[in-house]
């Protein structure tokens, strides 16, 4: 099996994991206006996957040939499950499987899994091995921050080099900061440096507050990290990733027409099985920083269905 990681140009640009954000449709828009060299899916809970859920959890990992390469990232407590549905994973088309080991949230940290898993190395060593077990050759890599309440990069970073994965993200806050102050670059920094020392063919991808194209080339060349991951940068600017177009470039005739590009693709994968209050969370990305955006953006907030929203961007003639 080929490992899609071996081949990336350096530095490399990802999409961040964002729940109820980085659908098929959205990861289908991005790569349209704007392909960056990786995607993931929003995390998926291995509970879930096995449970009777499975058919609403399984949407989430649900992909189109454009969103490639694409990782599938899931959360969860229990390395049996971890190798049960890294097993499911490995048969579904993905390029490789990415553990959470950094979401905040009460609800998943509160099971000892996500962040929670920075305080039980232990498990966390267990759940790598069944993971890769499961994957039957797909590479493995784990998304997580720098530490559970403060920093901890030497001791928990140090301590997942050593589990020989074929990537880590970094998100450069404590678990605890959540995204309350501006994630630590100098740490990630000081991960690169024990990478170096500790596992040299182990990708180090960067991420926090990056907003542009060239503050990702900026970055990677200042910290050393292998790849920056993107995430709330492309609420600001969809072209985020797309090294040819600057944030003054974009005019609002663009960012209306990928809105509407947006929403014909969520009604046609989704029809009413997504709530459209999940879409309305788009439209400020979109309709935003030009003259009018603010009335243009009310409008579309009080519509109830897509097609309402279709008819105030593009009218249709009498
Ligand atoms: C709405 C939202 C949902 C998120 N969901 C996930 C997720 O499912 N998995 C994950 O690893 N991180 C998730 N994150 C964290 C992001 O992947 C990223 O680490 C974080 O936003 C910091 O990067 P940024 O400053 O570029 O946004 C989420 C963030 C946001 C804002």
């Amino acid at each position: 099996m080929t490992n899609f990681w071996k081949s990336l140009k350096k530095p490399f640009t990802v999409l961040a994991p964002m729940e109820d954000v980085t659908d098929t449709v959205f990861r289908q828009i991005v790569a349209k206006y704007s392909k960056p060299d990786v995607f993931f899916t929003e995390f998926v809970s291995v509970d879930g996957l096995l449970s009777e859920g499975f058919e609403k959890v399984s949407t989430r990992l649900q992909f189109s040939k454009t969103e490639k390469p694409l990782i599938a990232q899931i959360w969860g407590n229990n390395p049996e499950k971890f190798y049960q549905t890294a097993l499911m994973i490995s048969k579904m088309g993905f390029d490789g499987i990415d553990i959470n080991m950094g979401c905040p949230d009460k609800n998943v940290v509160k099971k000892g899994s996500g962040g929670a898993l920075i305080l039980t190395p232990n498990l966390a060593k267990e759940i790598v091995i069944a993971t890769k077990k499961g994957a039957g050759g797909l590479p493995v890599s784990v998304k997580t921050r720098i530490g559970m309440r403060s920093i901890a990069t030497e001791e928990w970073i140090g301590f997942l080099l050593s589990l020989d994965l074929d990537a880590l993200t970094i998100h450069g806050r404590t678990v605890k900061e959540k995204s309350k102050v501006l994630a630590h670059w100098d740490e990630i920094g000081a991960a690169v440096k024990l990478r170096d020392k500790i596992s040299p063919k182990t990708l180090i991808i960067g991420n926090g507050d990056v907003m542009s194209y060239k503050q990702a080339q900026e970055y990677a060349k200042k910290y050393g990290v292998d790849g920056i991951m993107i995430g709330r940068g492309v609420f600001n600017n969809l072209w985020v990733f797309n090294p040819k177009i600057r944030e003054e470039d974009i005019s609002p005739e663009m960012r209306i027409e990928a809105l509407i590009t947006h929403i014909n693709l969520f009604e046609k994968t989704w029809g009413i099985n997504k709530n459209y209050d999940i879409l309305k969370k788009f439209f400020k990305a979109y309709i935003s920083g030009f003259d009018g955006s603010k009335t243009l953006r009310t409008k579309l907030m009080d519509t109830k269905t897509p097609a309402e929203a279709l008819n105030i961007l593009s009218p249709k003639k009498p």
